[in-house]
């Protein structure tokens, strides 16, 4: 089913461009929203109009004027969930678990997390902004235009600060529109063994009052799992962070069913992610209150996991379904959108519009960003991707070649294949 936008508008006065001759998939409402022969005008950084070529005015009136050649354009992909802020390499874990270790035998022997947390806290601030800005340079030429950025690899208080502050100097640096979200529960640190509680203490009195503090996180998540914090240690965090201002998210149901999602659910959570172990009735409380799915097929496909994500409870209790690369050193190196929307369709059971969507409206919905980023519409931002496909199922179906022609980011055109 495909959902037309209201073209019944007239072309708008003061556009400054018009891209002609494409094909536009809107993904408006969660759907394809394929429009052909058609044109896309822009004003300064939003959409101003989107409408079939036989409606544009004789003389378009505006400096800019680009000819897609019927080549289609989507909204640029909303990545909710990445760590993409990190040192050093995990190349080594690969290899131990090639060699039969599973993720939580390596965590628990002092690697996995953690070991990312010993390169990361002995990183510069400036070496970790080099690190992770060619990391969103290489996102740009895979048509990724919005990219949630967590913290978690510190866990002590200056890193995990220091991780935020690069995050925040990415968003100035870089053209994507960057969110910010402090995971301090996101393992146990070494200086904390056997006092797991003394550390969500400190997450809770000393870490996100400073975070808060500072302004540069806008989302708490925490990893809610048998190797990382217990449910009630994940409400605590949740219930603070709530109450200083943030929204909330939680890494949930990957390696086992903590329930953590019902109750991250009934605070209000944005979303909830991974949802391998995820049961009906945690469903039924995300369906409740408005909780996005975060799929994560890169940990799932990097572990080797064999349980998926309930998809037929999602798709019956209509709760949207995001998909995200969860970029980070070790359960998901996963530097491009394009083979997560294959793995999502091959690995877990999505259409390719469900993909295609979960990369773009339902990861905007999981930021909180729908209102203006996600979709094709008049009013919002125009964050779009040019793309050389024959449909738009090719980015789902095609791996291992990047068919962008063009990214545009808030009206500016950021990068051009050559
Ligand atoms: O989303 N599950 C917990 N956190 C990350 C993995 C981070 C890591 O292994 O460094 C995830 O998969
Ligand atoms: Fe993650």
């Amino acid at each position: 089913m495909t959902t037309l936008p209201d073209t019944s508008n007239p072309f708008p006065e003061n556009v400054d461009q018009v891209f002609t001759h494409c094909r536009v998939a809107t993904m408006a409402k969660g759907n394809y929203g394929i429009m052909e022969n058609a044109a896309l005008a822009v004003s300064g950084k939003s959409i101003a109009w989107i409408g079939p070529m036989d409606a544009l005015p004789e003389t378009l009136g505006c400096k800019m004027v680009t000819n897609c050649r019927n080549q289609w354009i989507l909204p640029g992909f909303v990545d909710c969930h990445t760590h993409l802020i990190w040192a050093g390499s995990r190349a080594k874990e690969f290899e131990m678990r090639l060699d039969g270790a599973s993720y939580a035998d390596i965590a628990k022997a002092g690697g996995g997390i953690v070991s990312t947390v010993k390169a990361t806290r002995a990183a510069s601030e400036n070496t970790l902004f080099d690190l992770a800005s060619s990391r969103m340079a290489h996102f740009l030429t895979q048509g990724i235009t919005t990219v949630e950025i967590k913290s978690g690899y510190g866990l002590d208080l200056d890193t995990e600060l220091k991780m935020l502050a690069v995050a925040g100097r990415l968003n100035k640096a870089c053209p994507q529109h960057i969110t910010a979200t402090f995971l301090g529960a996101h393992a146990l640190p070494p200086e904390f063994a056997s006092r797991s509680d003394d550390y969500i203490s400190e997450i809770t009195q000393v870490m996100l009052p400073a975070v808060k503090h500072q302004g540069i996180a806008t989302a708490v998540d925490a990893f809610c799992e048998t190797i990382a914090f217990s449910r009630e240690q994940t409400r605590q965090v949740l219930e603070t962070a709530i109450v200083l201002g943030f929204a909330v998210k939680l890494h949930a149901e990957q390696l086992s069913d903590s329930s953590g999602t019902a109750m991250a659910a009934q605070m209000g959570a944005l979303s909830c992610d991974h949802l391998e172990y995820l049961s009906t009735e945690g469903a039924e409380k995300m369906a409740a209150h408005g909780t996005v799915a975060v799929l994560l097929p890169g940990a799932f496909y990097y572990l080797k996991e064999k349980k998926v994500p309930p998809l037929d409870v999602f798709r019956r209790l209509c709760i949207p379904m995001a998909v995200a690369t969860d970029l980070n050193p070790g359960s998901s190196p996963v530097h491009s959108m394009i083979p997560v929307l294959n793995m999502a369709c091959l690995l877990f059971g999505l259409t390719c519009e469900e993909a295609l969507a979960g990369a773009t409206i339902h990861g905007a919905k999981a930021l909180g960003l729908a209102d203006r980023k996600g979709s094709l519409e008049p009013g919002k931002d125009a964050d779009f991707v040019i793309w050389d496909v024959a449909s738009p199922a090719d980015l789902c179906y095609l791996t291992g070649i990047t068919p962008v022609k063009m990214v545009v980011i808030a009206g500016r055109t950021e990068h051009r294949s050559v």
